[in-house]
């Protein structure tokens, strides 16, 4: 992250160019709640593609899957949730603000200076009621979490896809925690979206798949661009294991306000398996028909949050720099997560531009989100382009009129060429479609 990214300047640019505004703001917003815009929904969305295609479309030993986010309260009850997903809760009896006990450094209030309460602990869980009977027979909780989603499905997975261990099963989905420190823009909300893998193992291969799937993962953050330097990886210690792990670690990234968890990727032994066969009465246990043993598999889970993921792109994609004489904002997103692909811009707004752009733009959107801009000057727009990290821009103009060829520019290197329109959709798909993204390699194919 070059050093003078802040997060003020990341949520200005995604209020700016719709990616990101308050949620309910024309009410005063709500308290830790975003909404994503036009550009926002393609980035967010861009991400878990991107997710779903390395873990699950590229993988034969993994599955996916969509579960619903009200469960059976006894859920939450064998995984633990009711009893110990907690957080230590103190309260300023000035000013009455709430705090974390565990962040807070001189038990005095950090807003006043107020004397504070005994810590007492308050359970995560969003707590609603099923059908219209407000009582506690009736109490169903918002998921924590989507992993439980798989592990109760564990049975009909592995029955259905007929695939043996080691097997992995995904869930991407929304996920609720009623956090007393919300903050830092999408890095904690109350509500946000998980990428979650369960890969279900033999016991004592375990060890092994955690050290792989860290691997893994870290090489999934750098292969879409995010600088190895802003990436590491903290070891938990015993004292700070989540109830169900018997290790774990964090992908930390360098966010503005410090290295931070991005994703935590745990080894949770059995206990899942083994606390919903204990209280659903169903036998979860494996048979490994190649070894002859019946077995509770082990479950390795890196698990990564979609909004926390999209804050790291955009705040590693972040660059101000000086270009042709003037300073220009550009996210330099990989091409596979750039909410546009390519713009159309007629040089301006001349009619007689305006059928062969339009056409151009036609052509195009049906293979790649397009953007089709006509207004203000040719340099402002580019500068849009950048900001929202749009890799191609094309422009038709007056001689496009005559020798069908156009202008592509590239957004990182700011290279310009003409290219024949036929030639377009192809050169285009190449540049987009995985390769190593260096604006020279289009060029030098053309030269050649
Ligand atoms: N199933 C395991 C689990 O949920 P976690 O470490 O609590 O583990 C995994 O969460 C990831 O989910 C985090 O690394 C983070 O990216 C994301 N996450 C967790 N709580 C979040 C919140 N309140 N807001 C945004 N993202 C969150």
């Amino acid at each position: 992250m070059p050093a003078d990214v802040t997060m003020d300047k990341i949520v200005s640019l995604c209020k700016r160019r719709g990616f990101i505004f308050p949620s309910s703001e024309i009410y005063g917003g709500l308290g830790s709640c975003w909404d994503y815009g036009p550009m926002g929904v393609e980035l967010k969305r861009n991400v878990k593609n991107a997710w779903w295609r390395t873990i699950v479309q590229e993988r034969d030993d993994v599955v996916g899957i969509d579960t619903s986010i009200m469960m059976h309260p006894e859920v939450w009850k064998a995984s633990g949730h009711v009893d110990s997903f907690t957080d230590p809760l103190v309260e300023c009896k000035s000013c009455h603000l709430r705090w974390r006990a565990d962040e807070i450094e001189n038990q005095k209030c950090p807003q006043c200076g107020g004397e504070l309460t005994e810590p007492r602990m308050f359970n995560l869980m969003f707590r609603t009621f099923m059908g219209p009977l407000e009582e506690t027979a009736s109490t169903v909780y918002l998921r924590p979490e989507t992993a439980q989603g798989i592990f109760v499905n564990f049975e009909n997975v592995v029955t259905t896809s007929r695939k043996k261990l080691p097997l992995g099963i995904a869930q991407i989905g929304k996920s609720f925690r009623n956090e007393i420190t919300p903050g830092n823009f999408i890095f904690r909300t109350r509500e946000f979206e998980h990428m979650e893998l369960e890969y279900f193992v033999k016991p004592g291969t375990d060890d092994g798949w955690l050290d792989y799937w860290v691997k893994q993962r870290l090489d999934w953050y750098m292969s879409l661009g995010i600088t190895k330097e802003n990436l590491r990886l903290r070891q938990h210690g015993k004292d700070e294991l989540a109830h169900y792990a018997k290790d774990c670690y964090d992908v930390e990234y360098l966010f503005p306000m410090g290295w931070s968890e991005l994703e935590g990727i745990a080894n949770r032994s059995d206990y899942d398996l083994t606390q919903h066969a204990k209280h659903s009465g169903k036998d979860l246990s494996y048979y490994d028909g190649q070894d002859g043993e019946r077995y509770v598999p082990y479950v390795i889970e890196p698990s990564a949050g979609v909004d926390r993921s999209v804050l790291a792109f955009l705040v590693d994609s972040y660059h101000e720099e000086v270009v042709e004489g003037g300073n220009r904002v550009v996210l330099r997103l990989h091409p596979s997560l750039a909410p546009m692909k390519v713009a159309v811009l007629p040089l301006s707004r001349n009619e007689r531009l305006a059928p062969l752009a339009r056409d151009v733009y036609r052509r195009l959107c049906s293979s790649f989100m397009a953007d089709y801009d006509d207004s203000q000057s040719i340099g402002r727009r580019y500068r849009r382009q950048d900001e929202i990290g749009t890799p191609f821009c094309v422009t038709v103009d007056f001689e496009s009129l005559q020798d069908n060829q156009v202008t592509i520019r590239e957004r990182d290197s700011l290279a310009q060429i003409r290219l024949p329109l036929e030639e377009l959709d192809e050169a285009l798909r190449a540049k987009l479609s995985g390769e190593a993204f260096d604006a020279t390699t289009l060029w030098a194919t053309r030269e050649k």
